[in-house]
C-alpha cells in the first residue's frame, strides 16, 4: 500500500472516532462553553476531546510527523515534511447551539502543500476523502465539481471570521454583491463543509477570508482532486496561511476573482 493510502486509513480511522465522540456530546455542552480570544469564538469540551482522540491516534501511527491543531497549536517541529492541519470541530457555533451542520477537518501538508484531507460530517453520514492523484470521494465514491458555467447560474458559498466587528474588511461587501450576481450565497458556519459541497457540486464556488490553515488543508485537496480550482482571490497561487481563499469548480473561477476584486465598499458596517 501507499504512504498515502497508510495517511488516508489513520486520518480516516481518527475522523470517524471524533464523529463518534462529537454525536456523544451534541446537546450536552452547554455548561462548558467559553470564549476564546475574540467574541463569538467558542471553544467547548466536545472540541478538546475532539482534537485529543485525533491526537492520540496520529501519534500512535506517525509519532514523527508534527502536527498544527486549532486548539492545541505547533506540536512537534512544524518545519517537518509532514504536518496534519487539524480542525477537532468546525462550526464550534453551530454546535454549540444545536445547528446541525459541523464537521472534523484533518489535512496533511507534505513539504507545506496540502496533498490529503478528510472531512467527516458525522450527522449526514458524510465521509470526504481525498489524497493526491488518488482523486476524492464521498462515502468511498469518486466525486466531482459541478459544471455550472455562469456565475449568474451559480450557487456560492462563504463565511465571516471571527474578526468581523472589527475590521471593515469583514466580507459583508462581498457577499451582498454577489448575493445579487448569483442565484444565491449560502453561509453553512463551517469551512471544511463548504469545501466539501464544492467538491461534490452542491455549491460551485466558496470564497472566505480570516481563515485558519485547520479550516481549509483538508478540503483544499479534496476540492483539487474534484476537478476543481483553489487560489487566492487574484487567481495567484493560494497562500494557505494568508486565511484567504477562493475555490470553485474551475469554470466560474475567473469571473468569481473579477467580481470579488472590484467589490463596491459597503462603509459603514463592521465600524459600530
Ligand atoms: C469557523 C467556521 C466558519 C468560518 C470561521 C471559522 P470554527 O471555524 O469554519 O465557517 O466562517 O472563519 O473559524 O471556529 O467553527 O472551527
Ligand atoms: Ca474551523
Ligand atoms: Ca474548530
Amino acid at each position: 500500500m501507499s504512504n498515502l493510502k497508510i495517511f488516508l486509513d489513520v486520518a480516516t480511522e481518527g475522523a470517524l472516532a471524533a464523529g463518534a465522540l462529537l454525536q456523544d456530546y451534541l446537546g450536552k455542552v452547554e455548561d462548558t462553553i467559553m470564549e476564546k480570544e475574540r467574541p463569538g469564538d467558542l471553544v467547548t469540551v466536545a472540541d478538546k476531546e475532539s482534537e485529543a482522540v485525533i491526537l492520540d491516534c496520529l501519534h500512535r501511527h506517525f509519532p514523527e510527523h508534527a502536527i498544527l491543531a486549532e486548539e492545541s497549536g505547533n506540536l512537534g517541529n512544524y518545519q517537518n515534511e509532514y504536518l496534519w492541519a487539524i480542525d477537532p470541530l468546525d462550526g464550534t457555533t453551530n454546535y454549540a447551539h444545536q445547528y446541525p451542520c459541523f464537521a472534523i477537518s484533518i489535512g496533511l501538508l507534505i513539504n507545506g502543500v496540502p496533498r490529503l484531507g478528510v472531512i467527516y460530517d458525522p450527522l449526514r453520514g458524510e465521509l470526504f476523502q481525498a489524497a493526491m492523484g488518488l482523486g476524492a470521494t464521498l462515502n468511498r465514491h469518486p466525486i466531482c465539481v459541478s459544471q455550472t458555467n455562469k456565475l449568474g447560474k451559480s450557487l456560492l458559498a462563504t463565511g465571516f471570521a471571527y474578526d468581523r466587528r472589527e475590521t471593515l474588511n469583514n466580507n459583508y461587501a462581498e457577499f451582498c454583491h454577489l448575493t445579487h450576481l448569483t442565484q444565491g450565497v449560502r453561509r453553512s458556519g463551517a469551512a471544511s463543509i463548504d469545501l466539501a459541497h464544492v467538491a461534490c457540486g452542491r455549491v460551485d464556488g466558496y470564497w472566505e477570508r480570516g481563515l485558519s490553515p485547520w479550516d481549509i488543508a483538508a478540503g483544499v485537496i479534496l476540492v483539487q482532486e474534484a476537478g476543481g480550482k483553489v487560489t487566492a482571490y487574484d487567481e495567484g497561487p493560494l497562500k494557505l496561511y494568508s486565511g484567504k481563499i477562493m475555490a470553485t469548480n474551475s469554470i466560474i473561477h475567473k469571473s468569481l476573482s473579477q467580481e470579488l476584486l472590484q467589490v463596491p465598499a459597503l462603509n459603514t458596517w463592521g465600524q459600530n
